[in-house]
């Protein structure tokens, strides 16, 4: 699969044992109280190739929060609902601002620039709340379906932690609301939000969910969640919004579709090659793992596998 021939288990030994050395590992979040106890000092990856056998190294089984990754599962289960007529309430224009910038959804009219930004993850919760019958069941049930793994689920502790802080969150479901863009209660789309943002998650259960994005659109069982073209434009998405306002600066250092999360993890995506996700908690300036970004441009780098 490499334009040359590649010993994963080394490149990740390597990778792993320079960086579990860097005595910086950038801040966990705090913002999240629950989030906030976190050992820094957690460092894991997980490799899955299309065609050949995986690879973990370090904390890759240790199931830790996967805050906004949770955004691309929900937007894959709004896609499978809804198909197109998702894109008439959000955009998919990339918008250089941090994760919660409130005025996102002024400018549109109510129509937030992407289903990454907070703006656009309330309204694709939205979606499903009028979709599922029992939405947090239902969309548990989705990712295990999908993951074929029935022991991934929601962290109750990190749900309510995010609950009683969430306020910007809460202005900016109020926005939504007031601009027509949301159409279920603010309660109840904010509470389905922090519960997804909630779900609890390894490194090895994260590459195994997200096979699906690298296999146009079927999981590891064969089963066909999204059709190749929503696979292609769900990738597409996350090159261009998927790390807010540093997408240009993780392009031009990782070169792949990636999803990060304020609980460290990274899950990046090489169409028909492979996937990878690796998890340390300390976030750099721009609230995206520190050692994440590095370990994943040392392997794109030393593999020459990035889709540039
Ligand atoms: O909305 C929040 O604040 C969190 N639940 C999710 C934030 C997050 O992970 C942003 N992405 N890196």
């Amino acid at each position: 699969m490499s334009k040359k021939q590649v010993d994963f288990e080394s490149v990740l030994k390597h990778i792993y044992s320079e960086l579990n050395k860097e005595a910086d590992r950038g801040d966990v979040a705090s913002y999240i109280p629950e989030l906030g106890k976190i050992d820094p000092k957690h460092f894991g990856i997980h490799f899955r190739p299309i065609d050949n056998s995986p690879v973990g190294i370090g904390d890759f089984s240790t199931p830790f929060s996967i805050q906004s990754i949770c955004k691309v599962l929900s937007l894959a289960h709004a896609m499978q609902l809804l198909g197109a007529d998702l894109w008439k309430r959000v955009g998919v224009d990339p918008t250089h601002e941090p994760f919660n910038f409130l005025s996102l959804t002024e400018k549109g009219n109510g129509i937030p620039n992407n289903p990454f930004v907070n703006a656009g993850a309330l309204v694709i919760c939205d979606m499903l709340y009028s979709q599922l019958e029992k939405p947090g069941k239902d969309f548990l049930l989705f990712v295990r379906n999908l993951s074929s793994d029935n022991s991934i689920d929601y962290d109750k502790k990190v749900y309510e932690s995010e609950k009683t802080n969430g306020f910007r969150n809460h202005a900016t479901a109020s926005l939504l609301k007031s601009l027509n863009n949301l159409h279920n209660g603010v309660e109840q789309v904010l509470d389905f939000y922090y519960l997804q943002c909630s779900l609890s998650m390894s490194c090895e259960q994260l590459s195994r969910s997200f096979y699906f994005l690298m296999n146009g659109g079927k999981n590891m069982a064969g089963q066909e969640f999204l059709s190749p073209s929503q696979a292609k434009r769900l990738n597409a998405i996350m090159l261009t919004c998927g790390f807010y306002n540093d997408v240009g600066g993780f392009a031009f250092h990782v070169g792949l579709p990636a999803k990060s999360g304020v609980g460290g993890g990274i899950i990046a995506i090489h169409p028909r090659k492979y996937c990878i996700a690796t998890w340390s908690p300390g976030l750099n300036q721009k609230g995206n793992s520190l050692l994440g970004i590095k370990a994943l441009e040392m392997f794109t780098t030393e593999t020459e596998l990035s889709i540039f």
